[in-house]
C-alpha cells in the first residue's frame, strides 16, 4: 500500500493506493501522514456486510452501495487502476473498466490555495456507450460538519442565502433550466459546529459549469458524508470519444468562512482572464430602454463622461427592428432607422470624449419576428411536432449546430472588426425549454473561445436578466458579472454579500440606479445608492444629466471616489462580517491596508452602535482608522443628527488587536447608509 497525499496551506487530500483502486483516508485540514497505518488495519468488520469490505474509493465499483462516480446503462463498471501519476501538487489517477473500454481520469491539483477536481471519460471500446452520470468529484466531508449554507433566487432577486442542517438522508440542490439560474453556481458551503465569519470549519464549493448540474451531500450507512457534484444530462460517448466533466473547485479552511471565501477567490481568479484596472461604467439600458437613437446616446455618453465615467455600453435596442422586446433577437446590424450611418461613428464619437464603447449582444437567443428565424427556424431549440415555448417572446438557438455557431461568431466578429468596441454584455433571458444539454454548454464555451482568440482585448460580462448565469465555468471567458437587474441598494446588500460567497468583487457588476429603484419602486438617497455600489465594479445606471445639480455633482464625486480606492476594493482578500443590531460590513485590503464598508440597512434598535469587533486584523500592529465617508440617510431636519466621532474623519489610530476584538467606534448609521473607513497599518 502507498499513500498519496496533496496539501494547500490548510487543507489535505489523502488517498491510498489498494489492490485495485485508489480509497479515500481524508479530505479535511491539514494532516501529517507520515507512517500512517492502511486502511485495512485500522478498518473493523461490520456484520450483514460483504465478506471482502469495499472501502470508499475515487471511482467505487460492485460492491459498494453509494454513490457511484460513475454510470452507465445496465452496466456493472468494475475500475481498475492503471496509472497513477503524481507531482507535488497534482495527481491524475487512470481507471480503466474492460468491459466496455470505458476509461476514467480523475485528476486532484491544489490551486491557489484550494483543490481543483475534475474527471474525464473516455470510450475506448468498440461499440457506442451510454453514460447516465459522471461525477466530477465524489468525495468524503470531513465530520463535525453540522450546517449547509446555498442561495437561491429569482430574477431581480438573486442569491438568498438558505441555511439547513446537515442531512441524516440526502440533501440536493439541482438546477434543470438549462442555466445555473437566479441562485446562484452550483455550489453551497459546509460549515462545522461554532464555525462563523472567521473562526471553525469551512468547505466552500462549486461546479464550474454554465447548464445543468446537481450538487449533493448524501450520509452513508457507515455515517460519513459524502459530497458529489457533477453534470445531470445523460451523454453517449461514440468509440474514440472522451467527455471533460467540468471540475469542482473545492475550498477547505479552519478560518471560517472568510477563510473559504478567500480560497474560493483565489481559484475564481486563476480561470479568469487577466483583468485591468476595472474602468466606471455607465449602461444606458434603465437610461432610455429600447427609446434611443444616435444623438440620444451621444447625449447620455456626454453625460457619462461629465461625471467621470470610463466605459459606456449600448445596451438592448440597438439592433436591427428591436423597438421593444417583441423582436430583432438574431439579427444583428444596427438599426437603420435609429442608426442609419450604422455604430462606427457612433462608437467612435463615444471614444473620442475618452470613453471605452462597450455593446449588448444576447447571441443565443432569436425572435420569431426576426430575418434569422423567417429563414432559419430550424436553428432553435425544439422537439419535432411539439409547440416551442416562448419566453420574453423569444427562442434558444441550438449552439450545438456548428452552422449556428459559425453564424454568430460571424456576426459579433464582423461588429467587433468594423466598431471599436471594447467590451460585450452578453445576456440570455430566459430559462430553456427544450433544454439544450451538454451541447449547448459546450457550443457557448467554444463561440466564447473562438471570440475571445480572435479578439483578445474585449472584455465580456456574462448576464442573464442580471444575475442567472454567474458561474466559474463561463468566468474563463469573461470578465464581470451582471449581479442583479434590481439596483434598490436596500436589496443589493444580501445580493452582492452572497454573489461575494463565490466571487470576487472585481467581477461584481455594481451600478448606482435612479430614484425610484426601477425594480422596487423603493427611494434611496444617492449616496446609499453610490456607498452600496462601491463594493464592486462600479458603474451608474441612470442619465446623469437628469439629475439636479448638487446630486450629479454628488455622482461624480463617487465615481472619482471608487477612481481612488478601486485598488484595495479590486483583486485583494476580502473580509465579510456582521457587527451588532443589524450591521453588515464588508472589508477589503492587501494585509496593510484596506477599505471597510459598514451598511446598515433597517433602523437601528439599539441607543449607540456598539464598537465593530474585525478579526482579521489580530496580530497587523496599529491601525490608523479613518472615517472617509458617510453615506446615506440623514435626519429629518428638527430631529437632530447626534453628534458622531468627529476625531475618526482625521485618523485615529488604535492597537490592531483592539479594533480586532474591543472593536472599531462607529458614527451613528440611519437606516440605509453605509459609512466607509480607512484602515492603515
Ligand atoms: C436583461 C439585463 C438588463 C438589460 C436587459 C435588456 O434583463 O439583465 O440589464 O440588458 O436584459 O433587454
Amino acid at each position: 500500500m502507498s499513500i498519496i497525499a496533496l496539501h494547500s496551506a490548510e487543507a489535505s487530500l489523502v488517498l491510498e493506493h489498494g489492490r485495485d483502486a485508489l480509497l479515500w483516508r481524508h479530505l479535511g485540514l491539514r494532516v501529517a501522514t507520515d507512517g500512517l497505518p492502511a486502511l485495512a488495519t485500522t478498518r473493523g468488520a461490520a456484520t450483514f456486510s460483504l465478506d471482502d469490505d469495499v472501502p470508499f474509493a475515487t471511482a467505487p465499483g460492485l460492491g459498494w452501495f453509494g454513490p457511484l462516480a460513475v454510470s452507465a446503462r445496465g452496466r456493472v463498471l468494475r475500475w481498475v487502476v492503471e496509472d497513477v501519476a503524481q507531482t507535488a501538487d497534482a495527481v491524475r489517477v487512470t481507471l480503466a473498466d474492460a468491459d466496455t473500454g470505458l476509461r476514467l481520469e480523475q485528476a486532484f491539483r491544489v490551486v491557489s490555495g484550494g483543490f481543483e477536481i475534475a474527471a474525464s471519460l473516455g470510450n475506448d471500446g468498440p461499440v457506442p456507450q451510454p453514460i447516465d452520470h459522471i461525477a466530477s468529484a465524489l468525495l468524503p466531508l470531513p465530520a463535525g460538519l453540522d450546517r449547509i449554507l446555498s442561495w437561491r433566487g429569482r430574477h431581480a432577486a438573486e442569491f438568498v442565502e438558505c441555511v439547513e442542517a446537515m442531512p441524516e438522508q440526502q440533501w440536493r440542490r439541482e438546477g434543470r433550466r438549462g442555466l445555473p439560474g437566479h441562485g446562484g453556481p452550483p455550489g453551497l458551503y459546509l460549515l462545522g459546529e461554532g464555525a462563523g465569519w472567521d473562526q471553525g470549519l469551512a468547505l466552500a464549493a462549486q461546479l464550474a459549469w454554465s447548464g445543468d448540474a446537481a450538487i449533493a451531500v448524501e450520509r452513508d450507512d457507515e455515517g460519513r458524508h459524502l459530497l458529489s457534484a457533477g453534470i445531470t444530462d445523460a451523454i453517449t460517448l461514440q468509440p474514440g470519444e472522451r467527455f471533460d466533466a467540468p471540475p469542482l473547485l473545492l475550498a477547505i479552511s479552519g478560518r471560517g468562512r472568510n477563510g473559504a471565501m478567500a480560497q474560493m477567490h483565489a481559484m475564481v481568479r486563476a480561470r479568469l482572464p487577466a483583468l485591468g484596472p476595472r474602468p466606471v461604467h455607465l449602461n444606458s439600458w434603465e437610461a432610455c430602454y429600447f427609446r434611443h437613437d444616435t444623438a440620444r446616446i451621444l447625449e447620455l455618453a456626454r453625460a457619462a463622461a461629465d461625471v467621470g465615467a470610463e466605459r459606456f455600453i449600448l445596451d438592448d435596442g440597438w439592433f436591427k427592428g428591436r423597438n421593444d422586446d417583441t423582436s430583432g433577437l438574431g439579427d444583428w446590424t444596427p438599426d437603420p432607422i435609429k442608426y442609419p450611418d450604422g455604430l462606427t461613428p457612433l462608437a467612435e464619437a463615444v471614444t473620442a470624449m475618452g470613453l471605452q464603447f462597450g455593446l449588448w449582444v444576447e447571441p443565443e437567443m432569436v425572435n420569431p419576428d426576426s430575418d434569422l428565424y423567417r429563414t432559419r427556424p430550424d436553428w432553435a431549440l425544439h422537439i419535432p411536432g411539439s409547440p416551442q415555448p416562448t419566453a420574453r417572446n423569444q427562442l434558444v438557438l441550438n449552439l450545438s449546430l456548428l452552422p449556428v455557431e459559425d453564424y454568430l461568431f460571424d456576426a459579433l466578429d464582423q461588429l467587433l472588426r468594423e466598431v471599436p468596441i471594447s467590451y460585450l454584455k452578453w445576456d440570455h433571458n430566459r430559462d430553456l425549454a427544450p433544454a439544450g444539454g451538454v451541447g449547448q454548454v459546450q457550443g457557448l464555451y467554444r463561440l466564447l473561445a473562438r471570440l475571445r482568440a480572435a479578439h483578445p482585448d474585449v472584455e465580456i460580462e456574462s448576464c442573464a436578466g442580471g444575475g442567472g448565469r454567474c458561474d466559474a465555468g463561463i468566468a474563463a471567458f469573461t470578465q464581470r458579472f451582471w449581479t442583479s437587474d434590481n439596483l434598490d441598494p436596500e436589496s443589493r446588500v444580501a445580493i452582492q454579500r452572497g454573489f461575494q460567497a463565490f466571487f470576487p468583487p472585481e467581477v461584481m457588476g455594481a451600478h448606482a440606479g435612479a430614484s425610484p429603484a426601477h425594480a422596487t419602486g423603493r427611494r434611496h438617497t444617492l449616496g446609499f445608492r453610490a456607498g452600496v455600489a462601491m463594493a464592486g465594479h462600479f458603474g451608474v445606471e441612470m442619465d446623469p444629466a437628469k439629475l439636479p445639480d448638487a446630486e450629479r455633482e454628488e455622482l461624480a464625486r463617487w465615481i472619482a471616489f471608487h477612481k481612488q480606492w478601486r485598488h484595495l476594493l479590486h483583486g485583494q482578500t476580502l473580509v465579510m462580517g456582521e457587527g451588532s443590531d443589524g450591521l453588515v460590513w464588508q472589508a477589503s485590503g492587501n494585509g496593510r491596508e484596506w477599505l471597510l464598508l459598514v451598511t446598515r440597512t433597517s433602523p437601528p434598535q439599539d441607543r449607540r452602535p456598539q464598537p465593530l469587533a474585525l478579526p482579521f486584523l489580530a496580530g497587523v500592529g496599529a491601525i490608523t482608522a479613518t472615517l472617509l465617508a458617510r453615506a446615506g440617510t440623514t435626519p429629518h431636519k428638527g430631529f437632530g443628527e447626534p453628534a458622531f466621532l468627529s476625531d475618526l474623519s482625521d485618523g485615529v489610530t488604535f492597537p490592531a488587536d483592539w479594533l480586532a476584538h474591543a472593536g472599531l467606534p462607529l458614527p451613528p448609521l440611519l437606516a440605509q447608509s453605509v459609512a466607509i473607513f480607512h484602515l492603515k497599518a
